[in-house]
């Protein structure tokens, strides 16, 4: 039997519409995107065009209202809340504010998702200290996200989006709140992981600029995929 290589996201006509009071709001009109293992992909598009609501859709955060979205083969409008919950471990989750635990220091957050995940403490330790050495925060281990710098949280947090070896790794505007020399060390870790540890990255953004970073930019205007590019 030959195993096929299955696309880690497979979007087939996704459709999202909230409802905000009576009026519906379609976020989404029909999106169809094929995200293969490795991929590095950039979503840029203008404020309001649904790049978050369809990065939370592949986040397995949130379902669509209607077509299908496979992640890793798994169809995820067929899963219960308690099946999302368990995908979702396996998704590393970068948001654009960091959402850090403010009372754990740097290593205690990165070990957070190892303790939903069952991983014994020894090894949550070690990982997490390997994590934090990946990201450069190795001696910033013991502070709290109030004691580091806006783009020193912001690798916290994608050390603890890594946590739980993701197959990939989603981030919403990485580097919206950091200057901009942050912003390149950022996004040159992002490389590295994409380069050296092959995790599929899917990364939101705004900025013309660090779109190109990516292998591949999706274009996201009013709901619908405008164009899907080689960067
Ligand atoms: N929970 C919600 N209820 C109602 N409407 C929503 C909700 N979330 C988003 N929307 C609407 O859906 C559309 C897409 O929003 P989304 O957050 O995906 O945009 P975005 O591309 O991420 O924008 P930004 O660059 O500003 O973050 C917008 O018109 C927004 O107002
Ligand atoms: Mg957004």
């Amino acid at each position: 039997m030959s195993v096929q290589n299955v696309p880690v996201v497979e979007a087939l006509n996704v459709k999202k519409t909230y409802m905000l009071g009576k009026v519906p709001v379609e976020a989404l009109r029909g999106v169809n995107l094929r995200v293969e293992q490795g991929d590095f992909v950039s979503i840029l598009g203008p404020s309001g065009s649904g790049k978050s609501t369809l990065l939370n859709l592949i986040g397995a955060l949130d379902k669509p209202t209607s077509g299908t979205l496979r992640i890793d083969g798994v169809d995820i409008g067929k899963l219960n809340d308690n099946q999302l919950a368990n995908l979702r471990i396996h998704i590393g989750f970068v948001f654009q504010f960091f959402n850090l635990i403010p009372r754990l220091n740097a290593r205690d957050n990165v070990e957070l998702p190892m303790s939903i995940s069952n991983i014994g403490k020894a090894e949550r330790k070690k990982r997490a200290i390997e994590l934090l050495e990946t990201v450069g925060l190795k001696e910033r281990m013991n502070h709290k996200p109030a004691e580091l710098s806006g783009g020193q949280q912001q690798r916290v947090a994608i050390a603890r989006a890594l946590a739980n070896n993701p197959k990939f790794l989603l981030l919403d505007e990485p580097t919206g709140n950091v200057d901009s020399k942050t912003a390149s060390d950022v996004l040159g870790l992002i490389q590295k992981l994409n380069k050296e540890q092959h995790v599929s990255i899917i990364m939101v953004t705004h900025d013309e600029k660090l779109a190109h970073q990516a292998n591949r930019i999706v274009k996201v205007f009013d709901g619908e995929i405008s164009a899907d590019m080689v960067s």
